[in-house]
């Protein structure tokens, strides 16, 4: 019997999806992170950057990814964002639920971030995963001096 094709997957970034990273950081912040900034994550034992990726009939295109640091029984996420033409389909949802899979898997014991005071959508997802907030840091934000709110997770 002939199996249907997966719709979904996930591997680490390699240097060769720059471009497509790119294209949703620039999308996604209007402070967004330099191409060497998202290369040096790659080079850096402690950072994982995961890609999440659906089948088209072109072949798979990245949907969403995520940047985060393992750092003693910690994991820090740092970069999160889903291609704006494909939000609200699961997959800021579903690079996090890695994310936080990955964290189990090498013995972390809470997940944290930083998140605009603002940001609706991102705290929203944080909320609904179970990261609870912890403190603010005042005007966190260099471009706009807004506020982030700091989040942990049990892992
Ligand atoms: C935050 C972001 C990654 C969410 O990605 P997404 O793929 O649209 O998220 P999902 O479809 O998996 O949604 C998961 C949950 O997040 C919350 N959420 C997502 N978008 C939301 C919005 N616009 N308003 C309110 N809640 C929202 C909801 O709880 C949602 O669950 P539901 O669809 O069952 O209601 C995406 O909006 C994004 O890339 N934003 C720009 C970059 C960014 O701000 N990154 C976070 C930096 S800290």
């Amino acid at each position: 019997m002939r199996q249907l094709a997966p719709l979904s997957r996930h591997r680490r970034m390699t240097l060769g999806d720059l471009p497509a990273v790119m294209e949703i950081e620039k999308q996604a912040f209007s402070n967004p992170w330099s191409t060497e900034m998202v290369k040096k994550e790659l080079s850096q034992d402690w950072s994982t950057v995961l890609l999440l990726e659906e089948s088209t009939a072109q072949g798979w295109a990245v949907r969403a990814f995520a940047i985060f640091w393992t750092v003693a029984d910690e994991i820090h996420v740092l970069n999160v964002a889903t291609d704006e033409t494909h939000r609200r389909r699961g997959f800021g949802r579903g690079i996090m639920d890695l994310v936080i899979a990955q964290g189990r898997a090498h013995a972390a014991r809470i997940a944290t971030l930083e998140v605009r005071r603002g940001n609706v959508a991102a705290l929203g997802l944080y909320t609904s995963l179970g990261f609870r907030p912890v403190g603010m840091r005042p005007a966190y934000y260099a471009d706009n001096r807004e506020d982030a709110v700091v989040m942990v997770m049990d892992l």
